[in-house]
């Protein structure tokens, strides 16, 4: 697991940056964190990486979006589902297929959602400051990860 605190919104996406130059197609990202914590700044900092241009927007109202890019990018928020049904997963899980996904509030899909090539946590710390943890499994993914944040704080 790897945790950093960010001091600004700035920082936050220069995280997601990072994470973004390690991922590949295929891969889905959870995104956790309470309300206003900074989950839609980490994945739009991710999302412009990843080469998606125009507005990277929270995706509250209307579940999830599918950006063009080489792969494209999908970027979804459960936060209004309370459960999820095999119907409303077969209508997103088109999102999943030859992209990389983030979610927002991945926890009430977990039943159906392929398993996440990694878990980020934010958390307040004051108004301007996160902590976040990124969890995961493969350890590869980790070590890229620690370089590529590395490089981020040396660049800054
Ligand atoms: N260190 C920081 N990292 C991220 N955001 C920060 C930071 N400091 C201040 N902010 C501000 O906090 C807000 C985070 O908003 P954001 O929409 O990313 O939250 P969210 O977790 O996606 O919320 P929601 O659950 O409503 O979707 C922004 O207004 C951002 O400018
Ligand atoms: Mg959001």
């Amino acid at each position: 697991m790897l945790r950093v605190t960010t001091s600004s919104a700035g920082g936050t996406a220069q995280l997601g940056v990072a994470l973004a130059e390690c991922l590949r197609v295929g891969d889905v990202i959870g995104v956790r964190g309470e309300l206003g914590a900074g989950k839609t700044v980490f994945i739009r900092g991710a999302c412009e990486a990843l080469g998606v241009e125009g507005r990277v927007t929270s995706p509250t109202f209307t579940i999830g979006h599918r950006y063009l890019a080489d792969p494209d990018v999908a970027h979804l928020d459960l936060y209004r589902f309370e459960s999820m049904s095999p119907g409303e997963w077969a209508d997103i899980e088109p999102l999943f297929v030859d992209s990389i996904a983030f979610v927002e509030w991945p926890d009430v899909g977990a039943e159906y959602l392929p398993a996440p090539r990694a878990v980020v946590n934010l958390r307040h710390v004051d108004p301007e400051r996160r902590e976040i943890e990124i969890t995961t499994a493969d350890q590869q993914l980790e070590r890229s990860l620690a370089a590529a944040m590395g490089d981020a704080s040396s660049a800054a």
